[in-house]
């Protein structure tokens, strides 16, 4: 299949968005820019349609998707009913970084879904996102745009190196601003509960809702046979092909650990004042506090670690506040949750 590049830049394009519209309402699969990172959405109220994400991704069968609404009033028909809860986080957080999890109307193909009895839905903040569920006029399913396993994609040469060959169109919106993935909050159990942190904080989540429990899988490891509440939690993720791993210590602990790697095999992500202790490459991920920084840097950081050919990417570990948290989260499993403890090991 040849992958056509579109960029649009603004969403008086419309002949543009029409184009893309009609390939998403064909059964097609679309590259989408969104404020946290690309989609790779299909109609999702087309079953074969949303198989075929499945495909180009090589992503395992029980791992569902979200479904991209464009308008608070399309997500009435997806769901069986929208709590007080819910509608006051749609009411702070939509359109926005944030998923909410529902039980599911029966509209929703269980492709979409994994076979689950509830639908994670959001409307994303990016206006090319939502110019393009207008134009294809039906919601869309999309998860992350990159190929099972690897870093998520923040620029639309991400998806092309990930997709090319494998899906109908990328539509380059420019580079996320956000750079992780949607927070993903269930409102299906007793109290609401954490499953993904992303861009809108357990801090801000709390600010509306009270109490929010957070799922046990956002900073541990699952036993083999533990159940995940999220599928997509169970998975090593996120990691280039370089082995990763997450450091903690002071900068000087740090730099004396990072010499025992080969320091032209080795790729350094610290923060801001310490590029200059270690031997070897190093890439800032901005002020050791500003976890919005960390988080439009790493995913890009982890890519170019592979385009560079390293072997080994050392992490300083960031916080566990803010949108540190969701950072965290993801550096665990791309280090497929090793963290070397400097103060211990040295
Ligand atoms: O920011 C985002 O959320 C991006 C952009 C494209 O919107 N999408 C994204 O999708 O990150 P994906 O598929 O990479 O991650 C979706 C996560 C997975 O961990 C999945 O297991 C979980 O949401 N999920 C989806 N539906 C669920 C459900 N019904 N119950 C529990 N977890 C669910
Ligand atoms: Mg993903």
């Amino acid at each position: 299949m040849k992958t056509e590049f579109l960029k649009i830049e603004s969403v008086r394009e419309t002949d543009k968005l029409r184009h893309a519209g009609d390939v998403l309402r064909r059964g097609g699969l679309c590259g989408m820019p969104t404020e946290t990172v690309y989609g790779l959405a299909a109609n999702a109220l087309d079953e074969a349609a949303v198989r075929k994400i499945f495909a180009a991704k090589g992503r395992p069968q029980d791992n569902p998707l979200i479904v991209h609404i464009s308008r608070i009033e399309e997500w009435t028909p997806l769901v069986r009913d929208i709590p007080s809860d819910a509608a006051a986080l749609a009411e702070a957080f939509w359109p926005g970084p944030l998923t909410i999890i529902l039980p599911k109307a029966d509209c929703i193909p269980d492709a979409v879904t994994c076979g689950l009895d509830t639908v994670a839905v959001r409307m994303p903040s990016h206006p090319i996102a939502r110019a393009l569920i207008r134009a294809a006029g039906v919601p869309l399913a999309a998860p992350s745009a990159n190929l099972s396993g690897k870093p998520s994609p923040t620029t639309a040469l991400h998806v092309l190196h990930d997709m090319d060959g494998r899906i109908d169109l990328i539509v380059d919106g420019g580079d996320c601003t956000v750079g992780v993935e949607s927070t993903v909050v269930t409102l299906c159990g007793a109290k609401p509960r954490l499953l993904r942190p992303g861009g809108i904080t357990l801090e801000d989540l709390r600010d509306v809702l009270g109490e929010v429990d957070v799922d046990k899988a956002v900073l541990g490891e699952l036993d083999a046979n533990e159940k995940p509440s999220s599928p997509g939690m169970k998975y090593k993720h996120y990691a280039p092909d370089a082995d990763v791993k997450l450091v903690r210590g002071s900068t000087e602990r740090f730099a004396a650990y990072a010499r025992r790697y080969r320091q032209d095999e080795t790729l350094i992500l610290c923060f801001d004042g310490e590029e200059n202790a270690f031997g070897c490459r190093t890439v800032s991920l901005g002020a050791p506090t500003d976890g919005r920084t960390h988080a439009q840097r790493i995913f890009r950081a982890l890519r170019d670690a592979d385009a560079d050919g390293c072997r080994t990417v050392l992490i300083h570990c960031p916080g566990e506040t803010g949108v540190d948290l969701a950072v965290l989260n993801r550096l665990l499993r791309a280090a497929a949750f090793q963290v070397v403890n400097t103060e211990e090991t040295l």
